[in-house]
This record gives C-alpha cells, sequence and structure tokens, in this order.
C-alpha cells in the first residue's frame, strides 16, 4: 500500500473525549471513527487489524477442532422467551419491534439460538461432541459505553458453543476451550491470565475470565506472581487428548488468580507474601460451563447409548475481539504511539522515503516494496512529498513494528535503515538484506502460517 493512495486520516490533536491511551492513539492513528455512543467505524487500518484478530481466532478454534459458521445479528424475542431470559436480561437488551408487530432483539449473545439449531439437527449421542462458533457483532446497551472499543455498545465478538453427552465431556470441551484461549491471546503477543470469576446472565458453575493486566482495566484483580511466568509457548497440543488440556487446564489455574467477584482473602492470605499482587486487567475473554441449563430450558436432548433421551451438556466461550484492540495498545504502545505486536500488526513494514523526487531513492523504494511484497509480507511505502521529521512521526504514531529508512546518502553507500519501532534500534544494510532480514524475523515468528496465508489467500477462502 502506498500512503498516498490509502486512506489514514491521522489526527494532530488529541481528541478531547477519549480518557484512555489506547482510545486516544486509535483515534489518532485514524483506526476508528464514533458513529454514535459506544458504535463505531472502523476505518482502513483499524479494520486491518481487526482482521488479524479474527484470523487469529479462526486458526486457533480450527485447530482445536471447532467448526464455524455465522449466526445473524438479529434474533426473534421467541427463543429468549423460552430460556426465560427475555425478561431476564433487563435493559441492556436491545428490543426491537418489526413492521408486523413482531419482537425481536440485536443478540447481546448466542445460546438461545445455538441450542435452537442444535436441537432442530441433532438426534443421537453419536453426532457428539460438537463446538460451533462463529466471529459476530453483538449489542449491549451499556449503561456507560467509554473507552472507545473496549466498552462498546456493538462489539464484535467470538462465541462458541459446546454440546457434549455429560459433564465429563464437557469439561473436557471447556479446558480444550482454556488452551485454545492462551493460544490465541499469546499469538497476539499479550498476556493474559485465566481468573476464576462469576458467571453473570450466562449462568452456570465453573467460569473463568482471561485478563490482561493494564491500569485502564475495569476488573480489580488478586493473583499469584507466578501465574504471570507461566507459557504456553510452542508445545504441540494434541486437542483430543483429555489428560493433555487437562494438565494444561491445571498448570495454568493452580496458582490464585480471581476477580474481586469470587476474591477470598482467606485463600489470598495463603500465597507467600511476596507473591501476593492486587492490580487491574481488562476482561478479554470468558469461558463457562453451565450444564443442561438451556438444553433442559429448550429441550436439546439427544438420545443416549440406552436409547434413553438425555439433556445435552454445553458450555459457551467468548472473546472480545474489537476490545482486543484497545487492550492491546493498552499493553504496547509508548508516548509517540501504538507498537504493534508482530502477529497482529497491520503491515509488516513501513518504508520511508526520505528525497520523494529523487530518481534513485524513488527506485530503490519500490524495488524494496516489490521484493517485500514477492515474500509475501505487506508494507506501507510512505510516498508523500513530506519531511522525514513528520514521515517518522506518523509510522511511530501507527505503531509498525520495522520500518526501512531509505536516503540518497545511505544509498550513495549501498545501504537502507532498518529499525526496530519497539527499541529504536537501527541497523545499516544492503536493500536485499534488510528484506531478507524481515522475512526471516516473520518467518520465525509463530505467526508464520498466517503470514503466508495472509500473502497468498483473502481472508474468507479459510473459514
Ligand atoms: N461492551 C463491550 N464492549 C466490548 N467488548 C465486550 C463488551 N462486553 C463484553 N465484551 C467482550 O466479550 C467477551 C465475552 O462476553 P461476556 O458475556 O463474558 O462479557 P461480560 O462479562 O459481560 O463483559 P464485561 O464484564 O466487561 O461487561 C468479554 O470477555 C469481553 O472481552
Ligand atoms: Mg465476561
Amino acid at each position: 500500500m502506498r500512503l498516498t493512495r490509502y486512506f489514514l486520516p491521522v489526527l494532530k490533536e488529541t481528541p478531547s473525549e477519549a480518557k484512555i491511551v489506547s482510545h486516544r492513539l486509535m483515534l489518532r492513528a485514524g483506526m476508528i471513527k464514533q458513529s454514535a455512543a459506544g458504535i463505531y467505524s472502523w476505518l482502513p487500518l483499524g479494520f486491518k487489524v481487526l482482521r488479524k484478530l479474527e484470523n487469529i481466532v479462526h486458526e486457533e478454534q480450527q485447530r482445536a477442532g471447532h467448526i464455524p459458521m455465522l449466526m445473524p445479528t438479529l434474533q426473534s424475542a421467541d427463543l429468549w422467551k423460552e430460556s426465560g431470559r427475555y425478561d431476564a436480561y433487563g435493559p441492556e437488551m436491545l428490543r426491537i419491534r418489526d413492521r408486523h408487530d413482531r419482537d425481536i432483539l440485536y443478540g447481546p449473545t448466542n445460546e438461545e439460538l445455538i441450542t435452537d439449531i442444535f436441537r432442530s439437527y441433532v438426534g443421537s449421542y453419536k453426532d457428539l461432541p460438537k463446538t460451533l462458533y462463529h466471529i459476530q457483532w453483538k449489542f449491549r446497551d451499556e449503561v456507560r459505553p467509554r473507552f472507545g472499543v473496549m466498552r462498546g455498545r456493538e462489539f464484535l465478538m467470538k462465541d462458541g458453543y459446546n454440546f457434549d453427552i455429560d459433564r465429563e465431556a464437557a469439561m473436557h470441551a471447556y479446558n480444550r476451550h482454556l488452551v485454545t484461549y492462551l493460544r490465541t491471546y499469546e499469538r497476539m503477543g499479550l498476556k493474559a491470565i485465566p481468573m476464576r470469576a462469576d458467571s453473570g446472565p450466562i449462568g452456570g458453575e465453573d467460569t473463568h475470565e482471561f485478563l490482561v493486566l493494564a491500569d485502564t482495566g475495569e476488573s480489580e484483580v488478586f493473583y499469584d506472581a507466578a501465574i504471570t511466568d507461566l507459557a504456553l509457548g510452542d508445545r504441540e497440543v494434541d486437542f483430543d487428548s483429555v489428560e493433555q488440556c487437562r494438565d494444561i487446564f491445571d498448570e495454568f489455574t493452580t496458582h490464585y488468580a480471581r476477580t474481586d467477584e469470587t476474591h477470598d482473602p482467606a485463600v489470598f492470605d495463603a500465597v507467600p507474601q511476596e507473591r501476593r499482587r492486587t492490580a487491574r486487567g481488562i476482561e478479554v475473554g470468558q469461558i463457562f460451563y453451565f450444564g443442561t441449563k438451556y438444553s433442559e430450558a429448550m429441550n436439546a436432548r439427544v438420545q443416549g447409548p440406552d436409547g434413553k433421551p438425555v439433556p445435552v451438556h454445553m458450555g459457551s466461550h467468548g472473546i472480545g475481539v474489537s476490545r482486543l484492540l484497545g487492550a492491546i495498545i493498552e499493553a504496547s504502545h509508548d508516548d509517540k504511539g501504538i507498537i504493534w505486536p508482530e502477529g497482529v500488526t497491520p503491515f509488516h513494514v513501513g518504508i520511508v522515503n526520505l528525497k520523494q523526487g529523487d530518481a534513485e531513492a524513488d527506485a530503490a523504494c519500490e524495488a524494496i516494496y516489490a521484493s517485500v511484497t514477492a515474500v509475501g509480507l505487506d508494507a506501507l511505502y510512505d510516498d508523500r512529498n513530506e519531511r522525514a521529521g513528520g514521515k517518522f512521526a506518523r509510522m511511530d504514531l501507527i505503531g509498525l513494528p520495522w520500518r526501512i529508512t531509505v536516503g540518497p546518502r545511505g544509498l550513495a553507500n549501498g545501504v537502507v535503515e532498518l529499525t526496530n519501532r519497539r527499541t529504536g534500534e537501527s541497523e545499516e544494510l544492503p536493500p536485499e538484506e534488510a528484506v531478507k532480514k524481515l522475512h526471516g524475523i516473520y518467518t520465525g515468528h509463530r505467526t508464520t502460517q498466517h503470514v503466508e496465508m495472509m500473502g497468498k489467500r483473502a481472508f474468507h477462502t479459510y473459514i
């Protein structure tokens, strides 16, 4: 992408309505524009990152055997009356009446709709287990939408639902989801800690929230510092293995880590004092096991091995895809702007031409642009006729992890500059070497697969 052809409406002034850094930076970097309270348009740069996050979520869900689909944003109220949640949900639900006076609603979540789909087609235990998921917009009429995409009214969520024959099988689904979520967040460059939580209006017994530590987080959290040393890393996971998923679940949930809703000071006090931490966190996901709550209420039964009908055991699992943009920026920025982790960056590299119009500099930039593209990476080339300072400031603001700077002085010595956004360190290299190095960096990264897919295929082809 050439900057002169792109749509990147960067703001000079910091918008006064934005109270936290991620909101400010998303507005300044031209990623989102508010359309109404808590409702945003995703401008091209923001949309690109949103798509990257979705792709990671899709890959990690499908790696675990979960099946993608798409349910509508609007739902009939009838199903919610059947489950008993139509009245219980309260004013957060956006209720709409259509021209025929029928009650519909903009879905805040999808337990009812998916249970209805399931019961319409599945009749035997032989068809289990199944986990279906989608990534779809939700609406919750939050009293106080704030912090930009972090607490929107319309927001993008991945929500998945497992259907299992009994509690034991459903707990495997629960553990499996915990593992997929750990992988998902790590690939996004985030440390998200699973914490024992409260189930709220979804209902059920077992639930964990995933929290990213940040001062601006809305939840108060209590944890044993030892948990922050844990990482799933690149280990091979067999998602069919009940033991392996349970071991990973145990590894990540044994240390004390709870939100204020489930915090128990007496248990917390047993953690060695030097490891006790109280902090704030951003909830980026939650998993639930709620047994037969919806299958009983909505009569979703299958024939068991003995021929008798049994209600299926279910759980639901959500990731706040749009909130994650804010969470990533909260966790990764400096006073100049965003610093995207390599796994989610909207462009892999920015190319800055220090002397636009200089034949040699222009040709070198074009050649670098072509070879970066040829290795499957995405470049943003600042080809404007602007001063170097302004170009650097813009690249720093939008936060691409790498920058290649091309100028007549370097070219005279056969080199360009490769700069790391996070450390600020620069290296002078011949142009081909710089591209090779970049390719190596992204290939060595765990998003390789993803990067290569992005180079060759459009988003929708691998759902
Ligand atoms: N208003 C919102 N704006 C953006 N993301 C949201 C919002 N509400 C929920 N999410 C995201 O969707 C995920 C799954 O939804 P869930 O039903 O668990 O939300 P929740 O527990 O009600 O969230 P919160 O406690 O923050 O209101 C959450 O973990 C969060 O990341
Ligand atoms: Mg939640």
